[in-house]
């Protein structure tokens, strides 16, 4: 029997919108999340789905018509359109948004890397000092947030019917008509990279960073301040049962170039867009001169790529897409790919000698690219598809981490001792004062005991495995 007090406590952490603190003395607004989840829908296309019906594709998602292979630009215009549709007015505050409901993905500030309190940003990718830019002598620190329409959350509607008690025992599926995006922001200084000059920036609770040249390895420890962070980089993922994989991904990088367009948040030049991995694209297939086909780089981005002069030989590997914020070594659907319920690493194992990538084991290597259909799992069999959500992933592992460390939680919340908190992470409500000389000597403590363990470790401990490797 599960204690009420433990169900109680669910329910609160569902609803939780960041654990980190609002900075003294910060009057601005502060994030929300919107989690009134749709309850699925039904379609006769996607097995199921009861409930809602679904909208109608035809007048709800105008992208599908249009070829994406042949016209993959007004595919991506089209879908941007559609997500600033009633967001960017409102900046993003979705819950204001009177054009169509959006939804934030559950339980993702549940964990070192989750939300932080004043725009719902979670911890990503940081970029390694040169990798975007010849002159980006610091590491950047990526922040996003990532945003749902009605079909895609109906998903979680279905999971998480009960707040307390979800049920996950099913591949996922996203219905037609899901549209998924992410906002990513930078420390970027236009210094460093040009082609930031003029971003818009949002006031974030970030990481403390003594070292420009090294970002953290995750986001533990926080500022007990505000910073600015600035947009880099737009992402989003349509379903689109044309596509091999079910799925049609596409990114945005801000453009200081587009100065005319009076509007930065709309100074976004297409990266690309991709509905697949080119599975036969293999080392033997690049050196003789085979470029991908499932995905579309526009080429404009392409002279952006090369004008910074930044470290990275391609966006995505082998010349696949990905954006700024992204690794070079792999690509949006071949990392979205791992999504499901446990133990996927989301990249490639090797290692960068002299700038150059050498993937530990080729054959290894190609198994990111092949094409998993959407519902499908990656590799294990017997996981579940989380269907390329890695939102989702994060999310349900947050939660069966904290879940299955509870009781030990609670103990430690009598004893003082925070071993398991640690492991924990959802509690550990920990902010270090940078700026407090006092503090110091806590959080050399603190450090220390993060240093025996790495975010890596903390699914493997308690729950369904989930690899932090970007
Ligand atoms: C190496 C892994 C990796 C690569 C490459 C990657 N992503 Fe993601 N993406 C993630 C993770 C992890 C999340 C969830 C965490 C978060 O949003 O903070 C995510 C979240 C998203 C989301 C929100 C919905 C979801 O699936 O969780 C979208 C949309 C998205 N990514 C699109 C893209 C696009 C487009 C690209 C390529 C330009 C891309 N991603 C490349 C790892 C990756």
């Amino acid at each position: 029997m599960t204690s009420p007090q433990k169900l109680k406590d669910a329910a609160t952490e569902f609803n939780t919108s960041s654990q980190y603190p609002v900075p003294k003395g910060w009057k601005g607004p502060v994030w929300k999340i919107k989690n009134d989840y749709p309850q699925p829908f039904s379609a006769s296309a996607a097995s199921g789905y009861e409930g809602l019906p679904l909208p109608d594709t035809s007048v709800e998602a105008p992208w599908m018509k249009i070829d994406f292979m042949k016209n993959p630009l007004e595919y991506a215009l089209m879908v941007k359109e559609y997500c600033w549709d009633g967001n960017r007015s409102v900046d993003f505050v979705v819950q204001d948004n009177t054009v169509r409901q959006w939804y934030h993905a559950p339980w993702m500030h549940a964990s070192a890397n989750g939300r932080e309190p004043l725009k719902g940003l979670t911890f990503e990718r940081s970029i390694p000092a040169g990798e975007f830019a010849s002159g980006q002598r610091s590491a950047l620190q990526n922040w996003a947030i990532g945003f749902y329409n009605a079909p895609g959350a109906s998903v979680f509607g279905g999971v998480w019917e009960n707040p307390s008690l979800p049920v996950w025992n099913d591949n996922l599926k996203f219905p037609p008509g899901t549209v998924v995006f992410k906002l990513l922001l930078t420390t970027a200084k236009d210094e460093e990279v040009p082609t930031m000059k003029g971003s818009p920036a949002w006031r974030a609770v970030i990481c403390p960073q003594p070292d420009p040249a090294h970002a953290p390895s995750n986001g533990a420890i926080r500022d007990d301040h505000d910073s600015p962070v600035r947009l880099i980089q737009v992402d989003w993922a349509t379903v689109d049962e044309r596509s091999p994989i079910g799925w049609v991904f596409g990114t945005f990088m801000y453009d200081s170039t587009l100065e005319n367009i009076t509007d930065p948040w709309d100074r976004l030049t297409s990266v690309g867009v991709m509905w697949g991995n080119d599975p036969q694209l293999d080392q033997a297939a690049v050196d003789a001169g085979e470029k991908p086909v499932q995905s579309w780089i526009n080429p404009r981005a392409e002279e952006l790529r090369k004008m910074l002069g930044g470290m990275r030989p391609s966006w995505g590997y082998n010349g696949r897409l990905n954006g700024p914020a992204d690794n070079f070594i792999s690509a949006c659907s071949s990392c979205h790919g791992t999504a499901q319920s446990y133990d996927a690493p989301l990249v490639q194992s090797g290692q960068l000698v002299k700038n150059k990538w050498v993937p530990l084991n080729e054959k290894l290597t190609m198994t990111w690219f092949e094409n998993v259909k959407a519902g499908e799992t990656f590799s294990v069999r017997g996981a579940l598809s989380a269907d390329y959500s890695l939102q989702f992933t994060i999310g349900w592992t947050n939660y069966k981490t904290w879940w299955n460390t509870y009781d030990a939680q609670q103990k430690e919340k009598k004893t003082g001792s925070n071993k398991t908190t640690l492991l924990a992470l959802p509690t550990r409500r920990v902010v270090f004062r940078r700026r407090d000389g006092a503090a110091e000597a806590e959080e050399k403590r603190m450090e220390k005991l993060l240093e025996q363990i790495s975010v890596e470790d903390v699914p493997k401990r308690a729950g369904p495995t989930f690899t932090w490797e970007f």
